[in-house]
């Protein structure tokens, strides 16, 4: 179990991570982004830890992938690259510097590897998991093509490798309808997010077989909540991640992905937003939407929370946390990865 306390202790014999006004001030145009909701006084703690990452990723030849549930101080203070699974897995694959420090879950980082596998890739805390991941079953796979011969495998990007590996094509909530219709047939099976398929179904022509499990974040939201905020918010507008039941999903003005949310509010800037999705989003965002009163319900996921600057300083400076995926899952993990790019593009 990390322990901040001791490992900030252990860092502070090779970085001066003594909080300054020097160091605040080296970091104030980061911290002008954060500081709607960032106080001060924790920036403060943050700056030391910030600038020495700084340091190390020109040292290590590193690079930083951060996703858009990443604390603030993360994603805004040392990310080189930001943005959603689609995002990050198309950027990892771009990357030229020797080491990826991933900054977000596990299966994230195994899609960098399985990307770019010449690369070292590093994440920050290994225990950084996703109930979807975890849901996803390899029996359950070949039980539902047994029963459903000649139907293709969706797996959600939310999958470890060997999933991917025993999948048609993977798919992103950012281009899941497009990927179930580019299938051959009329079924399809959709695993491991039993709302995404649930809703991906509604979307398309197809029967989408679910598989798997649900997001412990998104799956908490109820439409009385979203109900209710509307009636105390005359005329805001709720967004949601397709990751939330449908009858949540039914209750929104948009549904979309992770980027798709944040295009969706950058192009009609409504006055007031409820987000209905991991609260962290909006942290980040705001900054670039100022305008735009944005209403987080704060559902955060735990895993996600568990990457912080501490645990990124340490896994550069040990080189630890290192991620790999067997050499004979690389390829047809790979495999499904492009053909969804290349569904994308098409
Ligand atoms: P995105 O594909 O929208 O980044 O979602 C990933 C995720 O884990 C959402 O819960
Ligand atoms: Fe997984 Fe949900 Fe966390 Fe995303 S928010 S990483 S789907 S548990």
């Amino acid at each position: 179990m990390f322990d901040a306390g001791t490992a900030l202790l252990a860092l502070s014999d090779h970085y001066d991570l003594t909080p300054s006004a020097d160091k605040f001030e080296a970091t104030r145009d980061r911290y002008a982004r954060v500081a709607h909701a960032v106080p001060p006084e924790d920036w403060a703690r943050h700056a030391p830890l910030i600038l020495a990452i700084d340091a190390l990723k020109v040292q290590r030849n590193a690079v930083i992938l951060g996703h858009s549930y990443m604390p603030p101080e993360v994603y805004h203070g040392v990310s080189d690259i930001v943005g959603d699974s689609l995002q990050l897995a198309l950027a990892a694959r771009d990357v030229e510097a020797e080491v990826i420090v991933q900054a977000g879950v596990h299966f994230m980082a195994e899609t960098s590897k399985v990307l770019n596998p010449g690369k070292t890739v590093l994440i920050p805390d290994a225990s950084a998991g996703c109930s979807l991941a975890e849901a996803a079953s390899l029996a359950e796979i070949e039980a539902l093509r047994a029963a459903h011969p000649g139907a293709a495998v969706v797996c959600y990007v939310n999958t470890p490798a060997a999933i991917k590996a025993a999948s048609d094509v993977c798919c992103t909530s950012a281009n899941a309808v497009q990927v179930v219709e580019a299938m051959p047939g009329d079924t399809v099976i959709m695993t491991p997010d039993r709302h995404l398929a649930a809703n991906v179904a509604r979307e398309t022509g197809k029967r989408v077989i679910p598989a798997g499990g649900a997001c412990i974040v998104h799956e908490r939201f109820a439409p009385e909540d979203l109900r209710a905020w509307r009636e105390a918010n005359p005329g805001a507008t709720v967004i949601a991640h397709p990751e939330c039941p449908p009858d949540v999903v039914d209750e929104a003005d948009f549904a979309g992905s992770t980027a798709a949310m944040i295009g969706w509010l950058r192009a009609r800037r409504p006055q007031s937003a409820l987000l209905v999705t991991e609260c962290s989003m909006a942290a980040n965002i705001a900054a670039e939407l100022p305008e735009v009163s944005l209403t987080r319900p704060c559902n955060l996921c735990p895993h996600m929370q568990k990457i912080t600057l501490e645990k990124i300083l340490a896994c550069l400076h040990g080189m630890t946390g290192e991620v790999s995926v067997a050499p004979d899952l690389i390829a047809p993990a790979r495999r499904a990865v492009e053909r969804m790019i290349e569904i994308g593009r098409a």
